[in-house]
């Protein structure tokens, strides 16, 4: 590539006014080199230094953030070359890491070693993005701010815990990434479970990025790994003029058993959690774009208001953030009717001067700040492989598991909704939608 090549490919999808997209140009430079030869690196090396002293950059403050977007074959090989001839010793060097980190957990315990051999883990940051989502971000203060909900975060309040990823489009063009990853090694055992260990952890000592990691590496700890039986798997096919996931050109295996939807069933064996199902739900091609995370109460023990729906607090991830709560309220006026209605913090009503920045925005931004809050720690990778890599393997392996189809476009395989059921999910109010657009729809069956 030339250095106009490169440039035209890293901003062809910035979103910016013409000045900014040059301001942004022209800080931005192009190095080829080789991986796995120590003259590249070297001259890498020249050149960000030349690059620092034209800036008057002074000794003890060559401070460098290297990057590693890369497949993970090459991860080694290129912290080892970075260690070797571009680490600065007179500064600070903070190596940010994207996933897939490994494949199982001995594959991603190999790749621990190997990299810790060369950074110590406070230089180490591995990125997962869904951790520098606003509403991911949320829950801790959410959780740990409000008196209420405080006091209702158990399996005596909380009957079962949903967290959903739906996207609209399929794997197209991406299916030989795709297809060594499955939707469980790309989304579920790193973003979701992340979330997950969010909701379920206990209270940290205080902010500190090691205090939360603590209490996210504990809750991880009990859970034991997926059952086969807590599993119902999809792969997608052709519909709505869409091609199904074999379909796709960049797939080599046309037989592929790969699942592109997943909904497991997670249980967390400790005194808050025992026995209440968390249920995470994935899938490429359905019929809708959206990540949530959504916690229904139990009923109410000797309720006045038979048949009154259960209450639900809804984290709105994606798109358009919000938080709001399904809420039983009597039918304003003469009746006596039990209505469902909400409590709704929809961020683009509320917050109307805010800019969201985009998760990758902050989590660059904590790098800068030396913040490994939302940053995944070692330990905790290895746990969070441990709880799926059996589960893994027997996909992989095993072509007796059960894998549903479901259209292109569709709400994932027709098993779900039982499979949902099962574990305990009630969708009692089938009439409530969010966002509520008008109360006409009175369930009368309500009444006292
Ligand atoms: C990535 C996965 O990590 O996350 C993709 O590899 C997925 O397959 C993406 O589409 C989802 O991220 P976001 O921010 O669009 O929800």
């Amino acid at each position: 590539m030339t250095h106009e090549d490169y440039l035209g490919r890293v901003t062809q999808y910035i979103k910016a006014s013409d000045d900014e997209l040059a301001q942004f140009k022209a800080i931005t430079s192009y190095h080829a080199g080789k991986y796995d030869e120590d003259a590249s690196w070297q001259s890498l090396n020249q050149y960000v230094t030349e690059n620092e002293n034209s800036r008057g950059c002074v000794a003890g403050h060559r401070n460098r953030v290297y990057y590693m977007a890369l497949p993970p074959s090459v991860f080694v090989p290129v912290a080892k070359g970075l260690k070797k001839n571009v680490y600065a010793e007179d500064g600070v060097n903070r190596l940010i890491v994207e996933k897939p980190f490994g494949m199982d957990t001995d594959s991603s315990n190999d790749l621990a070693r190997e990299l810790g051999a060369l950074f110590p883990e406070n230089e180490i940051y591995r990125i997962d993005h869904y951790l520098g989502k606003e509403m991911v971000k949320n829950v801790m203060t959410m959780r740990f701010s409000n008196i209420f909900f405080s006091q209702i975060w158990d399996r005596k309040y909380i009957d079962n815990v949903q967290i959903t990823f739906k996207e609209t489009i399929g794997t197209e063009g991406r299916g030989g990434y795709f297809d060594d990853f499955g939707i469980l090694r790309d989304v579920m055992q790193n973003h979701l479970l992340q979330v997950l260990s969010l909701i379920a952890m206990e209270r940290p000592i205080s902010t500190e990025s090691e205090a939360i990691r603590d209490e996210k590496v504990k809750v991880l700890k009990c859970i034991p790994p997926i059952s086969a039986d807590d599993a119902l798997l999809g792969q997608y096919v052709a519909a709505n003029g869409k091609p199904g996931y074999l379909d796709d050109d960049t797939l080599k295996n046309k037989q592929s058993r790969t699942p592109t939807f997943a909904a497991l069933t997670l249980w967390i064996q400790n005194e808050r959690w025992e026995g209440v199902p968390f249920i995470m739900k994935a899938g490429k091609a359905l019929d809708s774009a959206k990540v949530e995370i959504r916690i229904q109460f139990r009923n109410v023990a000797g309720s006045l208001y038979k048949g009154a729906p259960r209450n639900e607090l809804v984290m709105r991830v994606q798109p358009r953030e919000a938080v709001y709560i399904k809420f039983n309220n009597k039918q304003p006026g003469l009746s006596y009717s039990t209505i469902q209605s909400d409590l709704d913090l929809s961020y683009h009503d509320r917050f109307t001067d805010m800019q969201i920045p985009d998760a990758y925005e902050s989590l660059i931004l904590d790098v800068l700040r030396n913040d490994h809050s939302n940053f995944v720690r070692d330990d905790e990778l290895e746990t969070a492989w441990k709880i799926f890599t059996p589960l893994l393997h027997q996909i992989d392996q095993r072509a007796d598991l059960p894998l549903h189809t479901y259209p292109y476009g569709s709400r994932g395989p027709a098993e779900l909704d039982a499979f949902v059921r099962k574990y305990g999910y009630d969708r009692s109010n089938a009439n409530y939608s969010w966002p509520v657009q008008s109360v006409s729809h009175v369930n009368s069956s309500n009444k006292l």
